[in-house]
């Protein structure tokens, strides 16, 4: 087996500054990159901290005591949260989804889902609005999430045999729990419930099967996603990734499955449904999600843009570098100059990592490229 190294690099990059064009008319109505690309999904990370320690994503070797979180002070409060969310959806997003590490550790969450769920997108929609989360405190919170206006949510979970996910989550988390929060959304009227399983060759792929069957005909849709090369602290390895293509041909070895369009622009999975005994979609049974960004790079339709805890605006998962929002939000700077100034960063944009990843070959070099954690910008 091939040594493993895990380096340590810092993981928050300098801030590159966010700059109110001079001159420029107030920004509102729909953004385009470079590449053409709309602006539409904002993923907003609430806190860097988590209470689990999944080694694709904050390894305890890395994540331990002396790690540097950030301050309380540096993190943005929920109504410069809201701020910035305001121009966002100005310049034409329409998806929120709060992440972390994990949201449900901010403390008073669902105000903050209140005070977004009151905001409206460019032609006067309430913003689809969700969440990304371990599950660990959903059983406790699932109501209140609700009834802030939350409309969907999102639960990691790579395993239903516990030993294999207390070993994942390195806290010795037990599923039940995780499987509690789960039903507690269902029942608190959480809509249209997704499942995110990372599949780590030699980890869990063998749990494929037995959660595909555990989720089939439950209305809940399971996806699956290619252990990613993000940050620089997880140790990736090519061999460990289970290409999509291969999940689908296990699965389709169990259930037959037909293959379903995208539901909405630049989404992140390909779908496929179950299909009844006429091989045609059976929408009783549901649906599974291959996630695809290591074997399939989906950054043609790219349409999100991040921002980190401590608000710096980050244009792709991979990104070096952020653009300093907060700077803007604490200065003398007003909402039409933020939106403004976020106009111009996305208008700038250029990135798209996962399909330049592919096209070039592999780094040997040994030096990590200096890239932020996903605990620190979200999944
Ligand atoms: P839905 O609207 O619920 O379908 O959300 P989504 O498709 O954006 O999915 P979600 O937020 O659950 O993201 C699922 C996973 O896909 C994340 O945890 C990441 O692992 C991966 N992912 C999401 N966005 C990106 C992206 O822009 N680039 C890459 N490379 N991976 C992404
Ligand atoms: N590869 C793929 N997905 C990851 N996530 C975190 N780290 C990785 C990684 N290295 C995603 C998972 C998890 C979410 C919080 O972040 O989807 O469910
Ligand atoms: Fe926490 Fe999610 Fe990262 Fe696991 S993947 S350490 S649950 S933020
Ligand atoms: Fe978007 Fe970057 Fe992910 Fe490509 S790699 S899909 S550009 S976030």
């Amino acid at each position: 087996m091939a040594e493993r190294i895990i380096p340590i690099v810092e993981q928050r990059s300098g801030a590159l500054p966010a700059i109110v064009p001079q001159g420029a008319a107030a920004s509102r109505g729909h953004v385009r990159d470079t590449l053409g690309r709309e602006l539409r999904d904002l993923r907003i990370s609430v806190t860097d901290r988590c209470n689990f320690r999944c080694s694709y994503c904050m390894p305890k070797d890395v994540f331990n005591k002396d790690y540097p979180y950030l301050p309380h002070s540096a993190l943005l409060s929920f109504e410069e949260i809201s701020r910035l969310a305001r121009q966002f959806l100005a310049l034409g997003v329409r998806k929120i989804r709060l992440t972390g590490g994990e949201p449900l550790l901010r403390k008073n969450i669902e105000q903050l889902v209140s005070q977004l769920a009151a905001l409206r997108t460019l032609d006067g929609k309430v913003p689809d609005l969700t969440l990304t989360t371990n599950g660990s405190l959903l059983a406790r919170k699932a109501q209140a999430l609700r009834d802030a206006g939350l409309s969907r949510v999102t639960v990691s979970l790579d395993s239903l045999d516990d030993a294999i996910f207390r070993g994942m989550n390195d806290m010795d988390f037990p599923v039940a729990a995780v499987l509690a929060g789960i039903e507690a959304a269902h029942k608190a009227g959480l809509e249209h419930i997704k499942v995110n399983m990372v599949v780590k060759r030699g980890t869990n792929d063998h749990e494929i099967v037995p959660m595909a069957r555990h989720f089939r005909g439950t209305g809940i849709t399971l996806r699956f996603i290619e252990y990613m090369d993000v940050g620089s602290t997880n140790g990736w390895r090519m061999d460990e990734v289970m290409p999509s293509d291969d999940v689908i041909r296990l699965l389709q070895g169990e259930f037959p499955l037909v293959q379903l369009s995208a539901s909405s622009p630049g989404e992140t999975a390909r779908r496929w449904g179950y299909a009844d005994a006429g091989g045609r979609h059976d929408p009783s049974l549901g649906e599974i999600g291959v996630i695809s960004s290591v074997t399939h790079a989906f950054c043609g339709d790219c349409n999100r843009a991040r921002l980190s805890t401590e608000g710096q605006l980050y244009l792709c998962l991979f990104a070096q570098h952020g653009y300093d929002l907060r700077s803007l939000l604490r200065g003398q700077a007003s909402d039409a100059d933020i939106a403004s100034a976020i106009a111009q960063i996305w208008g700038g944009r250029s990135d798209r990592y996962s399909e330049l990843r592919s096209e070039l070959p592999p780094d040997t070099s040994g030096h990590p490229m200096r890239r932020v954690e996903m605990s620190y910008i979200g999944g």
